[in-house]
């Protein structure tokens, strides 16, 4: 099989970090006999300086036809004076939508080197390894009406109503079910729910949903439901009774955030977003680490490469079926890091020598 991959570095540290992504690409190729066709382009603000626009038509283009797009990071101070159409962000916005990039993939995985780090007990996130699937284009943040109107009704002090509306239709639940699914069955079979269908008629229509996808479709994944408040609370009691937590946009924000915090540092964080199947059967796909262009330490090779390494890693899983090579990259990463090889956002209070963004590259691949 041969891979293609549209790799999108950005601004700040993107190229800094992506680089070392290209490393561990060179190097299955010579060594694992994978054939990736990558082509590279410009995203962000680096693609404004050289066009006008945080994103061409061209390059939309190739994303579409590509099997996955991987990216760095967008924006800096530079860029923060522009208009709202042509800020940085918006070429990443538009690589969604035009995407069409419903599920948004956000793991917790707790390296054994970096349980300290975590903002809970040791005991408790050891070993950890979930993944949270959030609905990423409807919900609230989309539903119509939305807006903020003048409500004179001569009780209301202000006078005025903010609205947003929870909105979502069944076709939307069952595809962003059936990816939750698809990915359970590639992890260790379990998919959690969480909505409020106690008191949200949107709740009520999730949890049927994906009950009909799973009975009609995924019987062998075992699914569950959980209110999302007691869920929250349970991803901070017991985190590891979880494999794949599936929710809402909404819900999703405020999980994946919390989630993000039982692992420790923003360097270390993948994220995917995924669509409908392509015509070859892989998924519409990009890949990001969670953090920006964090331009505090652009240009000074202090950069942690590992989310966007792990960020590649997820490629290697869900979108070109290498399972193998990715738990491979996954566990250098582990190695590199039980080894005490550290970036300088990942040292302790007590200090050490941290290692250049390059060194972290080079040991990963070693
Ligand atoms: P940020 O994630 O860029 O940085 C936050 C803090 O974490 C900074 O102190 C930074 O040095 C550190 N940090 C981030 N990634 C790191 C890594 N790989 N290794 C070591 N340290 C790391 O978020 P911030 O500062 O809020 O935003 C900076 C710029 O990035 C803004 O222009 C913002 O709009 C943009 N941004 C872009 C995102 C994207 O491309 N997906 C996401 C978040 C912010
Ligand atoms: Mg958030």
């Amino acid at each position: 099989d041969r891979y293609s991959l549209l790799i999108l570095p950005g601004d700040g540290i993107g190229p800094e970090v992506m680089a070392e992504v290209v490393k561990v690409i060179d190097w299955l190729g010579a060594h694992r006999g994978m054939a990736f066709d990558v082509t590279q382009d410009l995203v962000g603000g680096a693609a404004y300086d050289a066009h006008g626009v945080p994103l061409t038509d061209a390059t939309m283009a190739k994303a579409q036809a590509v099997d996955a797009v991987l990216l760095g990071a967008v924006g800096g101070p530079k860029y923060d004076v522009l208009d709202f159409a042509v800020k940085p962000e918006r070429g990443l916005l538009r690589l969604r939508k035009e995407l069409d990039l419903f599920a948004n993939l956000r793991p917790a995985q707790c390296f054994d080197a970096l349980a300290d780090f975590s903002s809970l007990k040791r005991e408790v996130v050891a070993g950890l390894d979930i993944l949270i699937v959030r609905e990423l284009t409807s919900g609230v943040y989309f539903g119509e009406p939305r807006g903020i109107h003048a409500d004179d009704n001569g009780d209301n002090e202000g006078g005025r109503v903010g609205i947003n509306t929870q909105r979502y239709t069944s076709g939307e639940i069952r595809r962003v079910a059936r990816s939750a699914f698809e990915l359970a069955k590639k992890r260790r079979g379990k998919v959690c729910s969480m909505e409020k269908a106690n008191v949200m008629e949107s709740g009520i229509l999730w949890r049927e949903e994906t009950q009909w996808v799973h009975d009609n479709e995924f019987p062998d994944v075992e699914l569950t439901h959980m209110y999302a408040d007691n869920g929250l609370m349970q991803l901070v009691r017991q985190p590891r009774q979880f494999d794949v937590i599936l929710t809402d946009n909404l819900f999703g924000d405020l999980l994946s955030d919390a989630a993000a915090m039982l692992t420790g540092s923003l360097g270390m964080l993948p994220s995917a977003s995924l669509g409908a199947p392509m015509a070859n059967g892989r998924p519409r796909a990009m890949y990001e680490p969670v953090h920006g262009s964090a331009p505090d330490i652009a240009g000074q090779g202090k950069a942690n490469p590992i989310a966007c390494i792990l960020s590649f890693a997820m490629a290697l899983r869900y979108s070109f079926g290498e399972g193998a090579a990715a738990d491979a990259l996954e566990a250098a990463v582990e190695r590199v890091l039980a080894e005490g090889v550290r970036t300088a956002d990942l040292m302790g209070p007590d200090g050490g020598t941290p290692v250049s963004t390059a060194e972290m590259g080079d040991r990963i691949v070693a």
